[in-house]
C-alpha cells in the first residue's frame, strides 16, 4: 500500500475542534492557525459529502481496487479514509502543512514522472482577498519540477493565478493515460460563463466526459459554493457535460461539451429548468435600454441614492425633463439586487451599488415606458435573486439586465 505520504494527523473529529471562520473573527486564535487557514485554504470536505461524491464518481465508470490514485492536498484525509473504506489501496498524498502531516510535501514539487489513474480531492481555493493563498510562478523558479511542464506560456508571465486552477494543470500532467480521470471540488465560480477559459482549454485536450455536481449541503464548516467536477473520458457521454443538481432528488441536465464556456452551475440549470426561477415573457430589456456607457459620479459618501431608497424613485416628478432619467439597477447584495429606480444624474448622486443605463433614442423622452420598465424590473426582484445564486454574495451582470424580459 503506497500510503507513506498519506499518513494524516488530525481526524475529522479533531478538527472539528479548530474554529474555520473568516480572519476578522478569529483574532484570539494562535497566529500559526490563521495564517496556514487562511495561506493553504483548509477547508476540509465533510465525510458524509466525500461518500456522496465518491458515489458520483464510481456510478460513472468503474474504477478497480487497485488502480493508483493520488490525492494531491489531502489536509485531514477524508478523501483517502473513504477510499480506502470502499477498498481501494494503492493511494499515495501530498500535503503541504506540517500541522497535518509527517512528511509534508508541496505538490507543486512532487515528481512529475508518477503517473495516476485517479486524482481526487479537494485542492486549495484562492481566496481572493488574500494574497498569500494565489499561486506564484517565481515562487517555483528553484524547484527540480520545471513551471514550464504544467503552466501555459500565458500563465508563466503573470505574476499569480487562482491556486485552484494550477492544481488542475499540474494534475493533467499526473494522469496515466486516456482512461485516467480528475475529480476535485471546485469554488462554483469555476463553472460561471466565460470564466477560466484558459483552464478549461487545457481540460479540454484530455477529458470528454464533464460530471458537475452541486447539493443543497453545506460541504465544509464554512459554507463556500462549491461543487464536484468529475474530468474523464466515457463512451457513453462522449462530448458531453453532466450537470448535476441534488436536493431531496437528483435531478441530471445534459450539455453538449461545446457549451464549456457557458453557465454551468448546477442549481441554476436545475432553477431554470424547473421554474423556480420566474419565467419571464415579452421582450428582451436591450430592446429598450442602450448598451453605451453612461457617465455618472459615484460617492459612497455624498450620495443622496442608494439600494435602502432606490425604490422611491420608481416615478419620473411632474414637470421634470423625462430625458434626464435613466435607469439604475442595484447590482449586488443578497436582499437589494434587482432593485430598480430613475434617477437625474444632474441631481443625484449614486453609490457603486447600481449599474446604470440611458434609454434607447426612441424612449428617452417616453414616461410610460419608462416607468413600466423600471415597475416589471421591480416585481420580478426574485428573477435577480435567483440567477445569482452561482455565488456566496449575489452580483448580477449587465448582461443579465439586458437579458430580463419585460411585456410592454
Ligand atoms: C481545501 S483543503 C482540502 C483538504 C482535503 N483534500 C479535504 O477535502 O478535506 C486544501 C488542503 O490543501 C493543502 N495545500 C495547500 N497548498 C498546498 C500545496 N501547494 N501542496 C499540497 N497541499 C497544499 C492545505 O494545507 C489543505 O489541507
Amino acid at each position: 500500500m503506497q500510503t507513506n505520504l498519506t499518513e494524516f494527523k488530525q481526524t475529522e473529529q479533531t478538527h472539528q475542534n479548530v474554529k474555520l471562520e473568516e480572519p476578522i473573527v478569529i483574532n484570539n486564535e494562535p497566529k500559526s492557525i490563521i495564517s496556514n487557514k487562511f495561506m493553504y485554504g483548509q477547508y476540509f470536505t465533510k465525510k458524509a459529502i466525500v461518500k456522496r461524491v465518491i458515489e458520483l464518481l464510481q456510478k460513472y465508470k468503474n474504477y478497480p481496487i487497485n488502480i493508483n490514485i493520488l490525492e494531491p492536498s489531502f489536509g485531514t484525509g477524508n478523501f483517502i479514509s473513504v477510499l480506502k473504506e470502499k477498498g481501494f489501496n494503492r493511494i499515495t498524498g501530498c500535503e503541504i502543512d506540517s500541522s497535518l502531516t509527517n512528511n509534508p510535501t508541496d505538490f507543486f514539487d512532487f515528481p512529475l514522472d508518477k503517473k495516476y489513474d485517479l486524482i481526487i480531492g479537494n485542492p486549495p481555493f484562492t481566496k481572493y482577498n488574500v494574497v498569500e493563498s494565489y499561486f506564484y510562478p517565481n515562487n517555483y523558479i528553484t524547484s527540480l519540477i520545471s513551471r514550464e511542464s504544467y503552466l501555459t506560456k500565458k500563465l508563466l508571465k503573470k505574476e499569480k493565478e487562482k491556486i485552484e486552477n494550477i492544481f488542475i494543470l499540474k494534475s493533467l500532467q499526473h494522469l496515466k493515460d486516456n482512461n485516467s480521470s480528475l475529480a476535485f471540488v471546485l469554488p462554483i465560480s469555476f463553472f460561471i460563463k466565460n470564466r477560466n477559459k484558459e483552464i478549461k482549454e487545457k481540460i479540454f485536450e484530455k477529458f470528454s466526459t464533464i460530471i458537475i455536481y452541486q447539493n443543497d449541503k453545506v460541504w465544509f464548516d464554512y459554507p463556500i459554493p462549491c461543487c464536484f467536477a468529475i474530468f474523464t473520458n466515457t463512451e457513453e457521454y462522449k462530448n458531453k457535460i453532466i450537470v448535476t443538481y441534488e436536493n431531496s432528488e437528483v435531478h441530471e441536465s445534459i450539455f453538449d461539451i461545446s457549451k464549456i464556456n457557458e453557465e454551468l452551475i448546477p442549481e441554476v440549470v436545475f432553477n431554470k429548468k424547473n421554474g423556480k426561477t420566474v419565467q419571464l415573457k415579452g421582450n428582451e430589456l436591450e430592446n429598450y435600454i442602450s448598451k453605451k456607457r453612461v457617465k455618472c459620479e459615484k460617492s459612497f459618501k455624498e450620495n443622496n441614492v442608494s439600494a435602502k431608497n432606490i425604490l422611491e424613485r420608481i416615478k419620473i416628478p411632474e414637470n421634470s425633463e423625462i430625458a434626464d432619467y435613466k435607469l439604475a439597477v442595484v447590482r449586488v447584495g443578497n436582499s437589494s439586487v434587482g432593485k430598480c429606480g430613475l434617477i437625474n444624474l444632474n441631481k443625484d448622486i449614486l453609490n457603486d451599488m447600481f449599474y446604470v443605463f440611458d434609454f434607447k433614442e426612441s424612449f428617452v423622452n417616453n414616461k410610460e415606458i419608462k416607468e413600466k420598465i423600471c415597475e416589471e424590473i421591480n416585481k420580478n426582484q426574485d428573477y435577480f435573486k435567483q440567477i445569482t445564486c452561482r455565488v456566496g454574495s449575489k452580483s448580477i451582470k449587465k448582461e443579465d439586465v439586458f437579458n430580463f424580459k419585460v411585456e410592454i
